[in-house]
């Protein structure tokens, strides 16, 4: 019964080196609160992609389909262009698996600095609910009369009322468990004149059967502001899939380090396996030199087992990961230490046991 069979991609780069020390820690895991985990390795990467000319096999999705979760390094490297590594692999997994919900805690934890000066873990601790199949990012849409000066391009954004619905319930039932119990909606109604409206139409209806959660909105323009001057006014927050990625990206960087982050692609009914992976991507600046920070990717493994139905069990990595992060002998050179990857992983694998 508590015996999980989780697809590991390790993909480019760091990925590489990040991914083992996260599954160290969900060994360790598993020894404290009785689970246990067999992990299948698929190479599916940019070197895959100069091998084969794709970057996972033809019919690949249906190897991984029955997993319990997928647990993912970074994807993207120099050589191949960024959109077909991207739409070659983890775009066809978030939507193939209607992981429509892209999660990401922006926490600044115990023994972290935050960038903004006086902010601590009691200031920044939320959410961000990023809409993650639909939207801004659709391939709908073209180029006409390429390399003429009447060049154009043209693309097509998609909002439904299934897709706008889903992803703020699961932003109100989050906000629920909550102590705030707060929503906040991203939105740009005054520019955007007909997707907007109707995301705002579909937040209120939402609202109305959330009467104990306070809800509000702002333009994304001055919520950009306000995630930088007032940290502490938000909870949960709902974006579209483009408003989404960059507050999923400025949230964390607020919290403290890029390699630190964690996230989750999330299918929340369960029909297909859940993605869990760092936010940070393949770093080619550093790959291969064994100094990346395995945190990102450890506490994506910890969103991982609160997935799985094992808060305890999350709950310990995430206290083991604070205890790492106060002792210098495990910080990486991202967090002014000197410890390399595994030695970071190594010491949070054995606060596991007692965390
Ligand atoms: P990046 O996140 O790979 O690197 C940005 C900067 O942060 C670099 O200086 C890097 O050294 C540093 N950094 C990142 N993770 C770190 C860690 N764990 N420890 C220490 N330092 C770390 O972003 P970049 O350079 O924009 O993208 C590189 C490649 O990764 C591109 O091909 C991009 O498409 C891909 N990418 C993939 C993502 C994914 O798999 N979800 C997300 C973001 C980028
Ligand atoms: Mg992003």
């Amino acid at each position: 019964m508590n015996d999980y069979r989780i697809a590991a991609i390790p993909g480019d780069g760091i990925g590489n080196e990040v991914l083992p020390e996260g599954i160290r820690v969900l060994e360790a895991a598993g020894k404290r609160f009785g689970l246990s985990f067999t992990f299948d390795h698929f190479d599916w990467s940019c070197e895959h992609y100069a091998k084969h000319g794709r970057m996972m096999p033809e019919g690949g999705l249906d190897l991984i389909r029955k997993h319990h979760a997928i647990f993912l390094g970074a994807v993207g490297f120099p050589g191949v262009p960024d959109h077909v590594s991207l739409w070659g692999l983890l775009i066809p997994i978030r939507r193939d698996f209607n992981q429509y919900v892209n999660l990401r805690p922006c926490r600044v934890l115990q023994g972290m600095k935050s960038p903004l000066a006086g902010r601590g873990p009691d200031d920044i601790d939320f959410y961000v609910v990023r809409e993650n199949v639909e939207g801004e990012y659709s391939e709908i849409g073209g180029r006409m009369f390429r390399g003429t000066e009447h060049e154009t391009a043209m693309q097509e954004s998609i909002f439904t009322r299934r897709g706008t619905d889903r992803v703020m319930r699961y932003a109100f039932e989050l906000a629920r468990k909550r102590a705030k119990k707060h929503v906040t909606s991203a939105t740009k109604s005054n520019g955007i004149v007909h997707t907007m409206p109707f995301w705002d139409e579909r937040f209120a209806a939402m609202k109305a059967n959330y009467p104990d959660i306070r809800a509000d909105q702002f333009h994304i323009d001055i919520l950009t502001a306000h995630f930088v001057q007032h940290p502490d006014w938000f909870d949960v927050v709902v974006g579209s899939n483009l408003f989404g990625d960059i507050l999923s990206d400025l949230g964390p960087a607020v919290a403290g380090s890029i390699g630190i982050a964690p996230s989750a692609n999330i299918n929340p009914e369960r029909e297909f396996p859940s993605m869990f992976e760092p936010v940070h991507g393949s770093a080619p600046d550093i790959a291969g030199k064994g100094i990346a920070n395995p945190i990102g990717q450890i506490w994506s493994g910890a969103m991982m087992l609160e997935h799985l139905g094992h808060k305890d069990a999350a709950d310990a990595v995430v206290r083991a990961i604070e205890v790492a992060l106060a002792d210098p002998k495990a910080r990486t050179r991202d967090l002014g230490g000197s410890a390399n990857t595994v030695e970071c992983g190594r010491i949070i694998a054995e606060a596991v046991a007692t965390a």
